[in-house]
């Protein structure tokens, strides 16, 4: 068998000495049904680059935004905020922590308790205020434990990319929605992954393998990569929700043309850490590259664990992404007006936002 070469052998070398080293790794049944490799920290940090301003998006549309802005105004209590799944923290504190008003206090779980760790770490570390960190609790817990302790808590409840992994997505919406004060929003963001067809033009292996070995190793784990256009039937089925809704798009990297972006602006209006506008089609393009290399990377573990692929698939692939790598420096290829063709999806599908709020008996 060919041996595991370059970032994906070295990734995954740190990944078997952290599990086996790691007997407190996950509680109840979240954690370890997770399908990418819990040390993949940076793998988290480029997923929520690529779709930080699309959720941003979503917490105005869900009407979560003007509801905390509201609540303050009326000098309610505390506005709270829990976030399902958070990993080590991009999201709650690159998004949630900028995005809503200062009186807003967000509590983050995981059933990851490395990720959780990872994130308190980030909080205490990089440059928070005193009174940003008072604004965040951090707690390792899994969703389907939340309600016994958290029940009617909560004015939001966000979860992104979570559900499509989960070999029970109903009991842990339930738990989610229980966590809701009635006339509370809950915000539901997750994957369509259809078929076994992947959109790379002009195609490349790695891509294809990527999203074939995804779906199929998320099959066995009980996870199922199309439930991103099924959440709205969970929630309506939770009897407990109204007013459900959803916005939908597809995330596709091109260069070579112009693709415009699929968030409504590329810079967060109200966002205090805003830097200058990067959002440009070939940044996007390079930022999706780069996680499509680190989720390759990430996945590796699973998939060996779960015997779906061969390592000569394995090498295969490999060798395509860094084949592609070559070509391109030869080419030249950073300028955006003389660049080749190349258009990808990542995911190869749809990304769906659902909402709806807690009836209020
Ligand atoms: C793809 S990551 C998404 C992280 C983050 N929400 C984001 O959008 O960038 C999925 C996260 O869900 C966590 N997770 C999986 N099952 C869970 C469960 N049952 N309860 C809580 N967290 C869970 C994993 O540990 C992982 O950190």
């Amino acid at each position: 068998m060919a041996p595991f070469t370059g970032l994906l052998a070295r990734f995954m070398v740190a990944s078997l000495s952290a599990s086996a080293s790691n007997n407190d790794a996950t509680i109840g049944s979240g954690g370890d049904q997770y399908i990418h490799a819990k040390e993949n920290v940076e793998r988290q940090g480029l997923l929520h680059q690529c779709f930080r301003q699309s959720s941003s998006d979503a917490f105005s549309m869900s009407g979560i935004l003007e509801a905390s802005q509201h609540h303050h105004n009326n000098d309610k209590e505390t506005f709270r905020v829990l976030e399902i799944g958070c990993g080590a923290g991009h999201t709650t504190l690159d998004l949630l922590l900028d995005v809503l008003p200062d009186h807003c206090h967000i509590t983050a779980v995981d059933a990851d308790p490395k990720l959780i760790a990872s994130a308190q770490t980030r909080l205490s570390s990089q440059g928070f205020s005193e009174l940003q960190q008072k604004r965040v609790t951090f707690q390792h817990q899994t969703g389907e434990s939340l309600a016994e302790s958290m029940a009617g808590q909560f004015d939001s409840v966000w979860v992104r990319f979570v559900v499509v992994h989960l070999p029970d997505p109903l009991a842990f919406l339930e738990a989610a929605a229980e966590c809701l004060k009635p006339g509370g929003t809950i915000l539901v963001e997750d994957i369509y992954v259809p078929g076994a067809t992947s959109l790379c033009h002009p195609p490349l292996y790695a891509h294809t393998f990527f999203h074939e070995m995804h779906t199929k190793a998320s099959r066995k784990l009980g996870g199922d990569l199309t439930r991103g256009a099924k959440i709205g039937d969970y929630l309506q089925s939770l009897g407990s929700l109204q007013n459900i809704q959803c916005n939908t798009f597809a995330p596709i990297f091109g260069r070579g043309v112009t693709v415009r972006p699929w968030t409504s602006h590329s810079q967060s209006a109200n966002s205090s850490r805003s830097q200058e506008n990067t959002d440009t089609s070939t940044n996007r393009f390079n930022l999706g590259w780069s996680l499509l290399e680190q989720s390759l990377a990430s996945l590796m573990p699973k998939l060996r664990e779960l015997e779906v692929c061969t390592e000569e698939e394995v090498s295969r692939a490999e060798e395509s992404l860094a084949s592609w790598k070559r070509e391109q420096k030869a080419k030249g290829d950073d300028d955006e007006r003389t660049c080749s063709y190349q258009m990808f999806a990542l995911p190869d599908g749809t990304v769906f936002q659902w909402w709806a709020t807690r009836m209020e008996t």
